[in-house]
């Protein structure tokens, strides 16, 4: 099986590579003048694709390969390791080599020498194929205008050949923001932590289109062509809708920079669904041979947004919530056993009576071995979304509606291979580190466990009433557990704004208040993807086949004869997109809807079973209102942790201290204290420090 695996991997990578190198051959000669010809001129390809075969074929086949197969592969992989466990310790060397090391840059953030290594080589492509683009251009320069000089006729190809290359960024820009994807884990990434290569390629792309809009406006005023500028053509691209996707550009680009992201979230979170209207004019422009080249991450997008949609359709069921005495809120769901997910997962909530509209992603704190029936993760309140979540649970509601996607996380807790771990968080930071310590206390428990030797959690809070965060490091079931005796776990907390400890050091206790949900709130199960890569890929592979089917149908038998009677030339390059589009939509749609079906009938009695043990459990009767009820505090971390009053931790002594050979260090929290970590663990600093950045990094 192992071996049968591997050799998956094995075909993974090499069309990976296949894939990729389509992608250099793109803007050559032998490109253009053999590999092209030679594919769109047979006879099947013109009268089923209209000539659209080479690029599904060459460009969207490959990569839709990948994902299918490596539903495949992450399916087996999961399995082979157990599932969800952690990867077994390697055998490292000594020296982690610089390629995995953090560096901090200025306007990137903290990136990762093979990060570098990967924008090296993408830029290096941008240029690649600009440059041959170019090459091949100015070999046999296209006269558009009668008495056109060859300066302003080069002018022209090098604005359109901008615009081919931003194309090239729109080939993997989705790829990132689809969260349950197959292609992320393959390469060891989750989707929350490559929200920012979406970043640098929307800005990279925005930059890109924006040079060849004004380069055509330019052209056009100085050929005296403007009215260029209104053509809406029947054969060849349409001037006005690149018009408008660039208008719709400017308008997402100006509110996606950091200040405006920062400061008011919601204008950007709702510019940025303008994205819909933006690909859509975007594809009216480019026509369907470009299409076709960047599918897959679109194709990809659009079936993880339908599944994510159809996943929030249902309200979750929220049993109780937790008022801790600092003002977070711990939500605690039922959900089905079957649902696994790993340490550091994130789940997305919509309260709809805060707003029907806001999503916003929280670390998971439960443990799917420990709680099998819960999940539980803490609110902070710091914006007004998290204020009025506040305001409702305090409130006399005994129902709150509710609705989730994911949770989405990473496929292996690799953070347990380290020899020792250092945990580093700021204020509400500490919440993937509460999961990681849970994961660690249910290894502690198997025989034979791997975890490391030591762990020291160095947490930074403003007050001490923040230090109730931690009695959520020990799962809480009533009745208070103890840290096992395996586990060699240090906390040093730090109260930065305060100077002493507080004389009344009465620890208030947190307030529990149960709900009474409906009949129909479902308990939280697995989405596709994830806990069900199988299915993922039954969708991946069903839906395009759809597609492509539908298309090539379509194709012969309605437009092919259209466009081969037709008088003025050929069938409206407009509509043609239209139907991709359409026909995309309808194979995404109709095939992920079957399957979410098959497996809802499936969940709805797992659920039932679930709701079936909590009516059990619970000591009230069902349909009753319980209100507040005072929880035990959890004493238990007391005895593991120092508390320092009136200062910040000094991180690069305590981190330069650590004496074992390979440390892990996870740092999450304020940007500020992730890039101080980052710095202390960057090359040329202590050798054998592994630094991992935890964040959304919005
Ligand atoms: N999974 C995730 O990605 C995840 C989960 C939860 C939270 N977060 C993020 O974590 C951040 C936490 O914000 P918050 O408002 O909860 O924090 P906060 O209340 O502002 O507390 C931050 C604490 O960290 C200290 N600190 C800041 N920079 C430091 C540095 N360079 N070195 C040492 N200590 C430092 C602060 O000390 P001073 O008082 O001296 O400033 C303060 O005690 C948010 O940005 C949130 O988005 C991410
Ligand atoms: C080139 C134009 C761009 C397009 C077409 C585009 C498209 C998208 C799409 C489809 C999503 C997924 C939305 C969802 O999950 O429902 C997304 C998310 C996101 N984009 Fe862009 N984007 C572009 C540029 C940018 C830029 C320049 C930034 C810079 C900050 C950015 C930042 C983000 C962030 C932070 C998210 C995550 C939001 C979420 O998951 O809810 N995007 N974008
Ligand atoms: C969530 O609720 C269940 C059922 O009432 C309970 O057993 C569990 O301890 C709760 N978990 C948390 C984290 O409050």
């Amino acid at each position: 099986m192992r071996n049968l695996n591997a050799a998956v991997g094995a075909v993974l990578l090499v069309a990976l590579v296949g894939w990729l190198m389509i992608w250099v051959m793109l803007p050559t000669k032998a490109y253009k003048n053999s590999w092209d010809p030679n594919l769109s001129s047979t006879h099947f390809n013109s009268v089923y694709f209209q000539g659209q075969g080479t690029n599904l074929l060459l460009f969207s086949f490959p990569a839709m390969f990948i994902a299918a197969l490596g539903c495949v592969y992450l399916h087996f992989h999961t399995r082979l390791q157990g599932p969800f466990s952690s990867s077994k310790r390697e055998v490292k060397p000594k020296l982690i080599s610089p390629l995995w090391r953090p560096y901090v840059i200025s306007p990137l953030g903290i990136v990762t020498g093979v990060e570098l290594a990967f924008m090296a080589m993408f830029i290096a492509l941008l240029i690649w194929s600009l440059a041959n683009y170019l090459y091949v251009s100015f070999g046999h320069l296209h006269m558009h205008k009668q008495g056109e000089k060859i300066w302003q006729a080069k002018f022209r190809s090098v604005s359109l050949r901008l615009g081919y290359v931003g194309n090239i960024c729109w080939a993997f820009l989705f790829f990132p923001v689809t969260r349950g994807a197959s292609l992320l884990p393959l390469i060891g990434l989750t989707s929350d932590s490559t929200i920012k290569y979406h970043i640098w390629l929307g800005h990279v792309s925005n930059v890109l289109f924006a040079l060849h809009t004004i380069g055509f406006v330019v052209y056009w005023g100085m050929t005296n062509q403007m009215s260029e500028m209104l053509e809406w053509s029947r054969t060849y691209v349409s001037n006005v809708a690149g018009e408008i996707a660039m208008a719709i550009a400017v308008v997402m680009w100006v509110t996606s920079f950091g200040r405006v992201r920062r400061k008011m979230f919601e204008v950007f979170f709702y510019t940025h669904h303008l994205y819909v209207l933006y690909i859509l004019f975007y594809l009216l422009h480019v026509g369907a041979d470009y299409l076709c080249m960047i599918l897959p991450g679109m194709f990809l997008f659009m079936i993880d947004r339908y599944l994510r949609f159809l996943q929030s359709q249902r309200n979750a069921r929220l049993i109780s919530a937790r008022l801790l005495p600092c003002g977070s809120v711990e939500l605690n769901f039922s959900k089905c056993p079957g649902l696994k997910y790993n340490p550091t997962s994130i789940l997305f909530i919509n309260i709809p009576t805060i707003s029907k509209l806001q999503w916003h992603p929280f670390t998971v704190t439960s443990n799917s071995n420990l709680e099998p029936n819960n999940l539980s993760l803490v609110v902070k309140s710091l914006g007004s979304w998290s204020r009025k979540l506040s305001q409702q649970i305090s409130s006399s509601v005994d129902r709150l509606q509710a609705s989730v996607e994911g949770p989405y996380g990473p496929i292996s807790s690799h953070f347990l291979r380290h020899e020792e771990l250092v945990l580093i968080s700021g204020g509400s930071g500490i919440t993937p580190f509460i999961s990681i310590i849970r994961e660690i206390i249910f290894q502690s428990s198997n025989p034979n466990p791997q975890i490391p030797s030591r762990i020291l959690l160095i947490c930074a809070f403003k007050n001490s009433t923040d230090l109730a965060m931690l009695d959520l490091l020990l799962p809480f079931d009533g009745t208070p557990h103890p840290i096992p005796e395996l586990l060699n776990l240090q906390i040093e907390a730090y109260i930065t704004r305060e100077k002493d400890q507080p004389t009344d050091s009465e620890k208030q206790p947190a307030q529990t208040k149960r709900f009474n949900p409906a009949q129909s709130d479902r308990p939280i199960s697995a989405n596709l993807g994830p806990n069900a890569w199988l299915w993922l890929g039954a969708i991946i592979v069903s839906s395009f086949a759809l597609f492509v089917l539908l298309l090539g149908v379509v194709t012969r038998f309605y437009i092919y004869p259209i466009d081969r009677n037709a008088h003025d030339g050929s069938y409206h390059y407009s509509y043609f997109i239209l139907w991709d589009v359409f026909l995309a939509c309808a194979g995404v749609l109709a095939v992920s809807s079957m399957v979410f079906l098959v497996k809802k009938r499936r969940d709805l009695a797992e659920g039932n079973r679930v709701k079936g043990l909590e009516v059990g459990v619970s000591p009230q009767p069902p349909g009753s209102f319980v209100g507040e009820v005072e929880s035990v505090p959890v004493q238990c971390v007391a005895g593991a942790t120092n508390v320092h009053f009136g200062r910040r931790p000094d991180l690069k002594r305590i981190l330069l201290g650590c004496g074992a050979s390979d440390v892990g260090v996870m740092a999450c929290g304020p940007r500020s204290l992730r890039h101080e970590v980052a710095q202390i663990c960057s090359p040329g600093s202590a050798q054998n420090l592994h630094f991992e950045s935890i964040s959304f990094n919005w």
